[in-house]
C-alpha cells in the first residue's frame, strides 16, 4: 500500500485558489469573512465533495471535510491550516495546509486505500487576525481559548461583526465549535523564515511554537487646525504613535533574541492633511519563546505607553487582543512526523515556529504536530512568497504518511 502525492495536482490547486483575491505583484487579498473568502470557502467545499468529503461547518464558520474510516465510531485524524490572508499576502501561507489536506485525500483515493479513523481537513475561520485584530479566531473558540460569543462580537474597522460577516458570507454554521474530538491534528505549513532553505532540509519537524501578547491601542488627543495651533499646544495622537513605535523598537532591542515587536496597523482619525490627528488606534505584536520574557516584555510595552501618553497629554486605552503562550507540540504525533520522513529518506530537522498557527491553539485540545517545508528567502505575509512545488509535495507525502499510521 503506496499512496503517492501528486506533485502536479496540489501546485495546480494552490494555483487555482490563488486566482481568487490575486494581487498584481503575485500574491493574494482573502481578508477573513470577505467575499474573497467566502470563494475561496465556496472552491474548498466543491474540490472535498468531489473528493469524497461531507462537510459541516460550525457555529463560527470553522468548515470540517469528513473522508469516512472503516471504524465509523474512531475520531478522526485532522489536518488543515487557513484559507484567509494577509491584505497583502502570499499564495502559501494558510492556504498550503488546507490543499495539503484536500490532495491527501485525493491520494488516498486514487490508490484506493481506506483508512481505519475517518481523516478530516479544516479550514479554520480567521487565522490571520488582519480584520478583527485578535487573529485563529476559529482554532481559538474550537479549543476553548476564546469564547464563541465574544468572538461573535468582535468587529472590523467599519463596525462590522464577526457575527454579521459570518452570515454576510454564508457560513454561520449550527455545530457546536469542539464538539468534534480528534485523534491528533497535523498542520502542514510554509517555514515563512530562512532556517530550512539554508539549511538545504526539504522539512521541518516543529517541536513549538513561540508565544504573543498583542494589543489594540487607542490615543485620544484633540483634533485642530493644522495650520494655526502652535506646536507647543497640540495633543498629536500620531506623534504619540510614532514616538511609541520607536521606543518599542528600541525596547524589543534591549532583549535577546528572538524577541520581536511590531506596530503593523495604524489608524489615523480623521486622517485629513491639514488637521492634526486627534485619535489614532495602532496595534503591538510581541513575541518571544518564554513566558517570563513575554510577561517583562508586556510590563515594559504598557509602561512606554503609558509614559509617552502622558508626556504629550493624551488619553491612553490599550486592550489586551491576544496572549497566547508557548506551545510545545505533541511528542507523538512530533515523532511520526519524524518517523514519515525517515522511512521515506528523506531529511529533516526540528524546528521551532517563529509565526502562530491554528496548530498552536488545538495542542490545548488534541496531541498535535506541525510540518514546514521551505520558502523562498524565507518571505512571508508578502505578495512575494514563494514556495517550490517539489517541496511542497515532499511535506504532504509526509503528513499522508504521518496521518494515515496514527488513524490505521
Ligand atoms: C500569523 O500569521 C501570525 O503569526 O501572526
Ligand atoms: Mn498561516
Ligand atoms: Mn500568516
Amino acid at each position: 500500500m503506496n499512496a503517492v502525492i501528486n506533485k502536479d495536482r496540489l501546485w495546480e490547486s494552490l494555483m487555482q485558489l490563488a486566482e481568487i483575491g490575486a494581487t498584481p505583484k503575485g500574491g493574494v487579498c482573502r481578508i477573513s469573512l470577505s467575499d474573497e473568502d467566502r470563494r475561496a470557502r465556496d472552491l474548498f467545499c466543491t474540490w472535498a465533495r468531489d473528493a469524497g468529503c461531507d462537510i459541516r461547518i460550525d457555529a463560527i464558520g470553522n468548515i470540517f471535510a469528513r473522508r469516512p474510516g472503516n471504524d465509523a465510531a474512531a475520531a478522526p485524524v485532522v489536518t488543515g491550516s487557513h484559507i484567509d490572508s494577509q491584505p497583502l499576502g502570499g499564495k502559501f501561507d494558510g492556504a498550503y495546509g488546507v490543499m495539503a489536506g484536500l490532495e491527501v485525500v485525493r491520494a488516498l483515493n486514487d490508490a484506493g486505500i481506506e483508512t481505519a479513523a475517518p481523516l478530516e481537513i479544516v479550514d479554520w475561520t480567521d487565522e490571520e487576525g488582519a480584520r478583527f485584530a485578535a487573529g485563529c479566531i476559529g482554532s481559538g473558540v474550537f479549543s476553548g481559548h476564546r469564547d464563541l460569543n465574544d468572538a461573535l462580537s468582535l468587529s472590523d474597522a467599519e463596525g462590522t461583526t464577526v457575527a454579521d460577516a459570518l452570515r454576510e458570507i454564508g457560513y454561520a454554521g449550527d455545530i457546536a465549535p469542539g464538539s468534534i474530538p480528534f485523534k491528533a491534528y497535523f498542520e502542514a505549513h510554509i517555514e515563512q523564515g530562512p532556517v530550512l532553505e539554508a539549511a538545504g532540509l526539504p522539512i521541518g519537524t516543529v517541536i513549538g511554537a513561540q508565544g504573543q501578547r498583542c494589543f489594540m491601542v487607542t490615543l485620544t488627543g484633540v483634533d485642530g487646525h493644522a495650520g494655526t495651533l502652535p506646536m507647543a499646544k497640540r495633543q498629536d495622537t500620531f506623534v504619540g504613535t510614532a514616538k511609541i513605535t520607536v521606543a518599542l523598537s528600541e525596547l524589543a532591542a534591549t532583549y535577546d533574541p528572538p524577541a520581536v515587536i511590531t506596530v503593523g496597523h495604524v489608524r489615523v482619525s480623521p486622517n485629513s492633511r491639514n488637521t492634526i490627528p486627534g485619535r489614532t488606534v495602532f496595534t503591538i505584536d510581541s513575541r518571544h519563546p518564554d513566558t517570563d520574557v513575554l510577561q517583562r516584555m508586556e510590563a515594559d510595552i504598557t509602561r512606554i505607553c503609558t509614559d509617552i501618553a502622558k508626556a504629550d497629554g493624551l488619553e491612553l486605552q490599550m486592550d489586551a487582543v491576544t496572549r497566547a503562550e508557548p506551545v510545545a507540540f505533541d511528542p507523538g504525533c512530533v515523532d511520526a512526523v519524524r518517523t514519515a520522513c525517515r522511512e521515506r529518506q528523506i531529511r529533516f530537522m526540528d524546528i521551532h515556529s517563529g509565526a502562530g498557527h491554528d496548530a498552536c491553539k488545538i495542542a490545548a485540545v488534541a496531541p498535535t504536530g506541525m510540518i514546514f517545508v521551505p520558502c523562498e528567502d524565507g518571505i512571508s505575509h508578502n505578495e512575494l512568497e514563494s514556495a517550490r512545488a517539489e517541496d511542497l509535495a515532499t511535506g504532504a507525502q509526509v503528513l499522508l504518511d504521518a496521518m494515515v499510521k496514527v488513524a490505521g
